[in-house]
């Protein structure tokens, strides 16, 4: 909804429940099959019309993520920015906007942060330039920024296969509940899925072509059944985080000894999610973490796709 010269839009961050990682394709992606979770940890995006043409990018001292503004471009290399140049030149329109993020996702850290920027900044511009494009015309100009912006757009849980935009809605008939810890640095995705490819070569594995996920996560995700769910989770990416970043099994190991059900790394990584029981486990698992030093997010999932304020 527009409410005068401003709109509001936020979209998720993710977890993968399940990614099965295929052969490195000739675009320079991998082709995947992934269960995509979104979590309750959501980007904002404060799209305002400028007197002047060109689009401003800023960090939102609302941020909740102690940002190193170096991490983050706000110039054109921006995905917001990129987001909005290439929703305006898409619907024929000179742009004039102020772009104000919100920032809560881990930067670099797997949970699509970024992607979920330039899905929240889609949205936004949609509304605010009054463009009228439907979710799945967003989708296809958001892939064209990352892999992971369909996903953002639309929520909840999600089959995703091609590089891990195209999706098929999976059910959550409830809540599950997930202590996030963020690390202290970055991994870069490229990064983490050439490691990958090094280690499978290393062992003479050629990955066969991943062309569905396993139907018991899909069956444990629908009731949803955090025990079963707790026993299938699987990230191919994990061993690559975990080679680049060894110090990634202390944290998985301590939430599994103060009580999570089981632990994960988040898509690339470095961020470790873990599913908890309940809330009340949920809450104990952060406070444990706390105990210990460590900053973690008590997280709710399924949440909604990309969407605007009101
Ligand atoms: O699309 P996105 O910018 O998020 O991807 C970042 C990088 O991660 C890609 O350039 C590619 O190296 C790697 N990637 C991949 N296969 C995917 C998704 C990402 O190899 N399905």
């Amino acid at each position: 909804m527009r409410r005068g010269n401003s709109v509001t839009a936020s979209a998720p961050g993710k977890i993968n429940v399940s990614l099965h990682v295929g052969p490195l394709r000739e675009d320079g992606y991998h082709s995947l099959a992934s269960v995509f979770l979104a979590v309750s940890l959501r980007e904002e995006v404060r799209a305002s019309l400028l007197d002047e043409p060109g689009i401003q990018v800023v960090l939102s001292p609302d941020s909740t993520l102690d940002v190193d503004p170096e991490t983050i471009p706000l110039d054109g290399r921006n995905l917001v920015h990129r987001a909005a140049a290439l929703l305006a030149s898409h619907c024929g329109l000179e742009p004039a906007v102020r772009l104000e993020i919100v920032k809560r996702v881990p930067v670099a850290g797997g949970m699509a942060g970024g992607s979920a920027d330039a899905a929240a900044a889609l949205v936004a511009c949609n509304a605010l330039w009054e463009c009228g494009l439907s979710r799945e015309e967003l989708a296809a100009l958001g892939s064209r920024l990352g892999a992971d912006v369909p996903f953002c757009l639309l929520g909840g849980a999600a089959v995703g296969l091609g590089v891990g935009d195209e999706l098929t809605t999976a059910l959550v008939h409830g809540e599950l509940h997930w202590v996030v810890v963020p690390a202290a640095f970055g991994l870069s995705t490229p990064e983490v899925f050439r490691r990958l490819d090094a280690l499978r070569e290393a062992e003479g594995y050629a990955a066969p072509e991943p062309d569905s996920v396993d139907a018991a996560i899909l069956a444990a995700l629908r009731t949803p059944d955090s025990h079963v769910l707790s026993t299938l989770m699987v990230n191919d990416l994990q061993r690559a985080a975990l080679d680049l970043a060894p110090e990634l099994r202390d944290v998985l190991g301590l939430g599994e000894s103060l009580g999570a059900l089981a632990g994960i790394v988040s898509g690339s990584g470095p961020t470790v999610a873990f599913l908890c029981e309940d809330t009340t486990a949920a809450r104990a698992l952060a406070d444990g973490f706390s105990h210990r030093g460590l900053v973690s997010f008590v997280l709710t999932a399924p949440s909604p796709g990309a969407y605007v304020h009101p």
